[in-house]
């Protein structure tokens, strides 16, 4: 079998899938979890965590095979992994590359940190939050999370 070495890991290439590089130390396996990827899911995932990068200092890795991304996926990717590049694959080979983005406003996504907040009662009101200089911020009661807490665990 042959053998693709990816900043100086071994590893068996994928045919078709997508290559999700450069993801913020850590955060490989909220990545999995965005997408819906867990324990029993059947689907071929290739996870490297805190690997040296080719840029400097550390990251995460996450191939899958067979599937390729969402637009509400990669979105929601950015949050926790804003460096992130996207490379669907294609027979081997590097088809589409793509970086991430934060979108300034992300509405039903993140769940608010204020259990009082409407967008956690009953009233049918979506989450919205927009970017703040400090972190994320919601439209309706203001709450910060902020870039010291893990927004992950509010995806
Ligand atoms: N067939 C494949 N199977 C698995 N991974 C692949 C395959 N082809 C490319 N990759 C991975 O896809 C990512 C993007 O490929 P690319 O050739 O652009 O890498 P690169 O030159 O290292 O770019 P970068 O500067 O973003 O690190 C890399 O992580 C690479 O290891
Ligand atoms: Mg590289
Ligand atoms: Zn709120």
């Amino acid at each position: 079998m042959v053998k693709t070495i990816s900043d100086g890991i071994v590893i068996s290439p994928i045919k078709n899938g997508t290559v999700i590089d450069h993801i913020t130390p850590g955060e490989g396996l909220t990545v999995l979890r965005i997408l819906g990827i867990r324990d029993g899911t059947n689907v071929t995932v290739i996870v490297a965590s805190n690997v040296p990068s080719s840029r400097g200092g550390r990251k995460d890795m996450v191939k899958i095979e067979n599937r390729e991304l969402l637009k509400d996926e990669v979105d929601k990717i950015a949050l926790v992994a804003p460096d992130a590049t996207i490379s669907i694959i294609r027979n081997f080979k590097v088809s589409v590359k793509k970086t991430v983005e934060v979108p300034k406003q992300i509405t039903g996504v993140i769940k608010c940190p204020n259990p009082n907040c409407i967008t956690n009662t009953k009233e049918p009101v979506q989450s919205k939050f927009v970017v703040h200089p400090r972190g994320f911020r919601c439209q309706y009661c203001d709450s910060l999370i902020s870039s010291e807490m893990d927004i992950g665990d509010y995806i």
